[in-house]
């Protein structure tokens, strides 16, 4: 959602923050501004639409400066607009403020303010913020930085905002309230953004700010308090995050370039965890709480989307290997249904960024009744990862494609992992059975490098389909969240419309939909559930449906009906998720890119969902 990017120093901040907000694209906004702090005024640049119309917008204006902030704006009150665009100015025009989150009593606070006779420029509720602390600074006559501190202890909602100062150029003032925010520390310069990737190129130390903690960054010093006035330390860490990594690497798509990173981010989840010959598996990061684990009487596994999909997945793994109930919940849901968690359950959140609102909200609400609370997180640093007791990093590297790939992979190597650790613990699996399962984990990279090879005949079902208006996705057992992957996949980035369902279900509504015009993916690889899925892929053919079939290599029987087939490798079925995933990823990039539709930024979405 909301990017941010701020700067203190010597440099040139206009160019350091254009070029900060271009690396921030990825996030999903329709709206971008930088304010600059010099010469006693504040030079504020707006746009709606992308990061370059506002680059456009500003040739031939002053961008000298070397103190400012910059924004881009998912719209969540009021359209996207250039008066909505942030920065957002005071009344009096003196100071300025980005703001990512949402604030929750930002209507009654504006009331009060134009009662005071305040008048606002935009229909957002980040004005009233920087508004409230300019009231605030006058009636207390007060510091900033203190104004700033009373007014978050009044306000309600979530928050990372970056505020200048046109009297005070030398001056950022940073918070957060569950929004991210990172400091990036330079030698006499400061960087600010909503994640690592626009300040790796200039300095690989940062600091993350917690909830409740407020920055008062100067060219000489960082000093830290929290919203009780209490001043805290700056805990500065070493972040191990390459250019490279963030770079499209000769890829037309970063979607693209992650789908074919999925060996090597697969390889990295199990480094240094899984050595089979030796029966070695060891998740460093689960080891206090793992008897917790062991013990449950419940799994309750909270996610979103695609992380959600990997939890479905999981569950198949808890239930048959380590024999314990588990459910997965949609956190959005779980959070607002007061759900009974006892004592022995415990929780599994899963979330690529480490940022989604409902998760952490979720993960909170666990945490206030005791649960015990484990992450499967990508971003290291990230929020989730801080609220979880425990947790095992799912090492996937950055993932800027809205539309995650190697992150769901990632996540159900990482679950696999964790539900073998606990399974041989219990003493729930056989010595063979987890054997042979650490054996195939370990090759499952190269699985999935012969599964890639399906880009080109990807590439061609994707033209004969690119202008469907519905597809229907059907898997059984463990490729049952396969399909509903597959599904959203589609949806999220060709904008057609596409559902999953179990193959089984087809026959209680979906099966209504089958005719000559619609295509129908079958993830119908070898397993114990092959047999029923023929009659299933018979059903569809017998309506005319066309089938894209993905198939076990070998298979003779599936390519006799099918219209279409795409093998991938032999796994184990558990595992299998981990390879048949990879043609429904190619044939959902190629599609929409065959359609040109912005397959990166899909319309309306981002890739951190940090408002609920
Ligand atoms: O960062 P998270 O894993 O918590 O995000 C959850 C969903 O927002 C995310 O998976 C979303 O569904 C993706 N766009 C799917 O490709």
């Amino acid at each position: 959602m909301c990017g941010i990017v701020a700067y203190l120093g010597e440099r040139n901040a206009y160019e350091i923050i254009i070029k900060g907000l271009k690396r921030l694209e990825y996030r999903g906004y329709d709206s971008a501004g930088i304010a600059l702090a010099t010469d006693n005024q504040i030079k504020l640049y707006k746009r709606q639409g992308k990061v370059s119309d506002l680059e456009t917008y500003t040739v031939g204006k002053d961008l000298t400066g070397g103190t400012g902030i910059g924004h881009t704006r998912w719209a969540t009150h009021g359209e996207p607009t250039d008066n909505n665009a942030h920065p957002h100015l005071s009344f009096d025009g003196s100071l300025s403020l980005i703001h990512n989150g949402v604030i929750e009593n930002y209507s009654s606070l504006k009331q009060e303010l134009i009662s005071k006779g305040h008048e606002f420029r935009s229909e957002t509720d980040s004005e009233v913020v920087i508004h409230f602390i300019e009231d605030i600074r006058r009636n207390n006559n007060c510091d900033l930085d203190e104004a700033v501190r009373l007014a978050l202890t009044k306000i309600v909602g979530a928050y990372a905002i970056v505020i200048i100062d046109q009297n005070d150029p030398d001056l950022l003032i940073a918070a957060r309230k569950s929004s991210p925010l990172v400091i990036g520390v330079g030698k006499g310069e400061y960087f600010i953004a909503s994640d690592a990737t626009p300040i790796i190129e200039y300095t690989k130390e940062v600091v993350y700010l917690n909830d409740h903690e407020i920055a008062v960054i100067r060219k000489d010093g960082l000093k830290l308090k929290n919203i009780e006035d209490v001043p805290t330390n700056p805990y500065i860490q070493t972040i191990d995050i390459e250019l490279e990594a963030i770079e499209k690497g000769g890829f037309k798509h970063f979607m693209l370039k992650e789908i074919f990173e999925q060996p090597k981010s697969i390889s990295d989840s199990m480094r240094g965890r899984l050595i089979a010959a030796k029966g070695h598996l060891v998740l460093g990061g689960i080891r206090e709480y793992v008897n917790k684990l062991v013990n449950a009487d419940r799994i309750i596994i909270i996610a979103c989307g695609t992380s959600w999909h990997a939890g479905l997945v999981a569950e198949y793994f808890f239930e048959e290997w380590c024999r314990v109930p588990v459910e997965v919940e949609y956190a959005s849901e779980f959070r607002y249904r007061n759900p009974v968690i006892r004592e022995s359950d415990v929780i599994i959140a899963i979330s690529q960024s480490g940022e989604t609102a409902d998760t952490l909200a979720a993960i909170e609400l666990a945490k206030s009744v005791g649960a015990i609370i484990f992450g499967v997180v990508n971003v290291v640093g990230s929020s989730i990862a801080r609220a979880t007791h425990e947790g095992a990093y799912i090492h996937a590297g950055p993932e800027i494609g809205v539309a995650s790939t190697k992150a769901f992979t990632a996540q159900v190597t990482v679950l696999s992992m964790i539900a073998l650790v606990v399974a041989y613990k219990k003493g729930t699996i056989s010595e063979t059975k987890y054997h042979e399962l650490l054996t195939e984990l370990e090759i499952i990279p190269e699985k999935v490098e012969t599964a890639l090879k399906l880009d080109q005949k990807s590439k061609i079902i994707a033209d004969r389909f690119k202008t469907a208006t519905n597809f229907l996705y059907l898997g059984r057992g463990y490729n049952f969240p396969v399909a509903l992957e597959g599904a959203l996949k589609l949806k999220e980035i060709s904008y057609i419309h596409a559902e999953g369902y179990p193959a089984a279900e087809m026959k209680h509504g979906p099966i209504a939909l089958i005719d000559e015009e619609m295509p129908v993916v079958f993830i119908a690889t070898k397993d114990s559930s092959y047999d029923k899925i023929i009659s299933n892929i018979q059903e569809v053919k017998a309506r005319k449906g066309k089938v894209i079939a993905i198939i076990s290599k070998g298979d003779v029987l599936i390519p006799k009906i099918a219209d279409y087939i795409l093998e991938v490798p032999i796994t184990h079925e558990a595992l299998m998720p981990l390879v048949s995933v990879i043609p429904l990823q190619l044939l959902s990039y190629y599609i929409a890119d065959l359609r040109g539709c912005n397959v990166d930024q899909p319309r309306n979405l981002a890739k951190s969902v940090t408002v609920e």
